[in-house]
């Protein structure tokens, strides 16, 4: 049987003999094999690891947790057809913005290396020390807010200290459209859900709530993301847009092709995660026990249906307005609208 205890520096550890990943002259996380496939950062150890753990899972009966094309549900504003339709108008910078504002939400992704999260084993029946969860604290989550975010402490190498997803988005913008081509711009507000800051899981401590719904947040929040990044390489890849930057263009959607491989290293953790979390028992307040499974499916059952109805549908007339309001500035706006509206 393969290993399945791992100390903080292997789940960290970069292949040694990648070709760096360079971009406009900016060293990126991650390389290249000498077959010139694209390796994600701190691969070497993780992946095989996360592999060994979900094969332990399965084997004891569990599975991760399920993440379908259910769960890619909801309306979405602008579309690919509809975006094409602003950029062909030299509308860019709505397109920008996007990149922009997916790069600044990526680089908040670095909290996961920076807070410290409660070790759920004084909150568990089974030992998990054999588990992935078991490793949280202990390299899982630092590896993932890293690949987002980037390290905070440039002291932890050359290759730690690389630019990460946040960098990536900026650069595949700035390939598109030139450095500069339109004004800085910050994330906008969340759209919270009306339920914030109730218990689902009065049960168990507050920091065990606290833990587990963030996983099933993020799991939520990255599974979705794929759709942006298809989308987005997609826009990219249109032959007619960004005329006389055309490479340039598809060197940035093959940037997004690869912050699309580091995601799915995320992804598959968090299933293996919940799907550890739903097959263990944990201790309850009162000093009784509760199956994960049940705390697991009460909370996520309510989360899929606001992000995959609710929130997109409120997001869509927050972007349709702000989107139309930008388009009647043009002369022609009117008729670009138009346009905007058949394309939708
Ligand atoms: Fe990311
Ligand atoms: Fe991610």
């Amino acid at each position: 049987m393969s290993t399945l205890v791992y100390t903080a520096d292997e789940l960290l550890r970069d292949h040694p003999d990648l070709a760096p990943h360079d971009v406009g002259g900016r060293r990126m996380h991650g390389g290249f094999l000498p077959d010139g496939s694209y390796q994600p950062p701190r691969a070497l150890v993780r992946v095989p690891a996360l592999a060994a753990w979900a094969a332990a899972l399965t084997e004891r009966g569990g599975r991760p947790l399920d993440a379908d094309s259910s769960l890619l549900g909801g309306v979405r504003l602008p579309t690919v057809p509809q975006s094409r339709v602003l950029l062909r108008h030299g509308l860019g910078e709505s397109f920008w913005n996007s990149l922009t504002i997916i790069g600044k939400i990526e680089a908040r992704g670095r909290l996961l290396a920076e807070i410290p999260f409660p070790p759920l084993q004084p909150h568990i029946v089974d030992d998990i020390s054999q588990m992935a969860i078991g490793h949280l604290g202990n390299g899982l989550l630092q590896a993932h807010g890293w690949d987002e975010g980037g390290v905070a402490d440039p002291a932890l190498g050359a290759a730690g200290g690389a630019g990460a997803h946040d960098q990536m988005w900026f650069a595949a913008r700035d390939l598109a459209f030139g450095e500069g081509a339109y004004p800085d711009v910050d994330p906008p507000e969340n759209i919270a859900r009306p339920e914030v800051g109730r218990r689902w899981m009065p049960e168990v401590a507050a920091e065990v709530e606290g833990l587990l719904s963030l996983l099933m947040n993020l799991l939520v929040i990255e599974f979705r993301a794929e759709l942006g990044f298809a989308d987005t390489q997609a826009i990219l890849r249109t032959p007619d847009l960004f005329p006389g930057r055309r490479p340039q263009a598809e060197e940035a959607a093959e940037i997004v092709g690869r912050i699309r491989a580091d995601e799915e290293i995320h992804v598959s953790s968090l299933q293996l995660y919940l799907g550890e979390c739903a097959a263990v028992t944990f201790r309850t307040n009162d000093g009784g026990t509760i199956a994960g499974r049940e705390l697991i499916e009460r909370f996520w059952n309510g989360l899929v249906q606001w992000a995959t109805v609710d929130q997109p549908a409120i997001a869509a007339e927050v972007q349709r307005q702000l989107l139309h309001a930008r388009v009647m500035r043009h002369p022609d706006g009117a008729e670009i609208w138009r346009e905007f509206e058949a394309a939708g």
